[in-house]
């Protein structure tokens, strides 16, 4: 099959005909949760790590699983393998399924609805754009006060990614009583002035970024000075370094946070070392996906 397509409930569908309810949770309440897999030719960067927090964004809001690990790993396979994506992210998106409009849950429970895609991602221009580093401005965190949950309820994410794009920046980070919680769709970090490598710590403010955990893992493994403690904006800006992380970024170099220049406008060396070495360690431990080709 040449055209795109999806998984959803069961069945390979061609991505353009690809269709839920109009009655499904996701739709009317977005209650339902979602997990995004890198892909870098052909594995799946931190698999085990992505499915521990699938399976705990479904336990936080007791929607039942649709299906066992081995199973779901083989359907994203299969999705990846069928759109013959190698390079790209697969998305999983899983809701507590379709039923009559009424806010508490259906009782009796309905089966929970499950799409996956596979798309290529360009990383050929994402390595070039990590090389000069990108642009993000700040905006409040208006958020719910349980971001720790992956839910596809992201309307103020889009928002300020919205924000941020006309502005002429990559991202956004979102700031809650001072300090920077995350960005819309990545972790925050910076290199503060005394060379500590600082994140805000796993609250439920935060999502617990795989990514996150992996850049932790090799700063520790590399005795690195490195603190889950949250910064205000103004240690951001007098920062060495900034940068972001996620599952379709990597560890990417932040070089301008508003309108101020971070360090001496380029990526530092302690984000370029973490996102060679992330990339290094998530594709060398990651299975094998099998390949269209
Ligand atoms: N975003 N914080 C938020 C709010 C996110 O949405 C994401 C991921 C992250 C980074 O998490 P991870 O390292 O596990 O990808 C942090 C995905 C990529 C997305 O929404 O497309």
């Amino acid at each position: 099959m040449s055209g795109r397509v999806a998984y959803v409930n069961g069945a390979y569908v061609p991505r353009a005909q690809a269709g839920i309810s109009i009655e499904d949770r996701a739709v009317q309440f977005a209650d339902s949760i979602y997990e995004v897999w890198g892909l870098r030719d052909g594995r799946f960067a931190d698999e085990a790590g992505h499915f521990a927090r699938l399976k705990r964004s479904l336990g936080e809001l007791r929607i039942a699983a649709p299906m066992g690990e081995a199973a779901l790993r083989h359907v994203l396979c299969e999705v990846a393998r069928r759109n013959r994506v190698r390079d790209g992210l697969v998305y999983l998106q899983i809701s507590r399924g379709a039923a009559r409009r009424d806010h508490a849950f259906p009782d009796p429970a309905v089966a929970p609805t499950m799409i996956v895609t596979a798309s290529r991602m360009d990383r050929r221009g994402l390595d070039a754009r990590a090389e000069k580093g990108v642009a993000v401005i700040t905006a409040p965190d208006i958020r719910w006060s349980r971001c720790d949950i992956k839910t596809t309820g992201l309307l103020p994410n889009a928002l300020a990614r919205q924000q941020a794009k006309e502005s002429g920046a990559f991202e956004a980070w979102l700031v809650r009583d001072g300090v920077v919680t995350e960005a819309c769709a990545s972790n925050a970090w910076i290199v503060d002035s005394g060379g500590v490598i600082r994140t805000a710590p796993e609250r439920e403010n935060i999502l617990r970024g795989v990514t996150r955990a992996a850049i932790l893992k090799i700063a520790a493994e590399r005795q690195m000075r490195v603190e889950e403690r949250s910064f205000t904006i103004e240690e951001a800006l007098a920062a060495r370094e900034a940068f972001i992380t996620s599952a379709t970024a990597g560890a990417l170099a932040v070089v301008r946070i508003d309108a101020h220049t971070i360090g001496d406008g380029a990526p530092g060396p302690v984000a370029r070392a973490l996102r060679a070495a992330y990339l290094e360690a998530a594709y060398r431990e990651g299975a094998k996906a099998p390949s269209g080709r």
